[in-house]
């Protein structure tokens, strides 16, 4: 995909049943159906749009079953308040198309994005999300690292990972995501 983030860690993370590899510029209309039919509401297929055209770098993977695309992530840089050393994105949006929830392919997903920002030389990523679902990857609240987010969350929604040991050790702040969220 043009303009999105390619390096080392560009592999393809294969399983009998899925491919999990780069969005390409032929899948923006697919990803975009996803969207729409996981969050039932264009808002966040239309935040994927916009993010594509305007946050750099950009990591963005799709899930293929058998030539379809049934999953999509997105992750974008984020800047934490007074650290502007420390390197981190955001997670999000990310999207299973319903006939295929619960089979892992979001957790695929998720582990496949988060390598991928870590060998871009990122040291941790924030998610806005389900407080029962992104744990399990190595999320905790941000508030365990005196960091808050821009927007008035409850503070379990908003979660951290460290890519790099101690990466958030002493960084205390506040997140904010690139202004193209600031209208969903
Ligand atoms: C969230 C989502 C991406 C997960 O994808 P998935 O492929 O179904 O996820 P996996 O199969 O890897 O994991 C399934 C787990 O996700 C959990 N899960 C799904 N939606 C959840 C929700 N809204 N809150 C908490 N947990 C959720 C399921 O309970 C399941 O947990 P279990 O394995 O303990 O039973 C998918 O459900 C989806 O697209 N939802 C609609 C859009 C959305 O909410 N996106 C995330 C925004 S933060």
């Amino acid at each position: 995909m043009e303009g999105a983030a390619r390096g080392p860690a560009r592999q393809r993370v294969q399983s009998d049943r899925m491919l999990i590899r780069d969005e390409s510029a032929d899948d923006s209309a697919a990803v975009h159906s996803l969207n729409v039919a996981a969050f039932q509401t264009p808002a966040e297929a239309d935040l994927v749009l916009a993010l594509r055209q305007v946050a750099r770098p950009l990591v963005s993977l799709v899930a293929e079953a058998d030539g379809t695309i049934v999953g999509h992530i997105m992750f974008t840089p984020v800047a934490l308040s007074g650290h502007p050393d420390r390197r981190m994105m955001g997670l999000g949006p990310m999207a299973v198309a319903p006939a295929h929830q619960r089979r892992g392919i979001g957790s695929e997903l998720v582990r496949a994005g988060l390598e991928r920002c870590r060998q871009l030389g990122y040291g941790a990523v924030a998610v806005l999300g389900h407080a029962a679902y992104y744990p399990r990857f190595g999320f905790t609240p941000s508030s365990g690292f005196k960091i808050d987010c821009e927007y008035d969350v409850p503070p379990e929604v908003f979660m951290v990972v460290e890519l790099q040991r101690n990466y958030l050790y002493g960084a205390s702040g506040t997140i904010k995501y690139h202004p193209a969220f600031a209208g969903v």
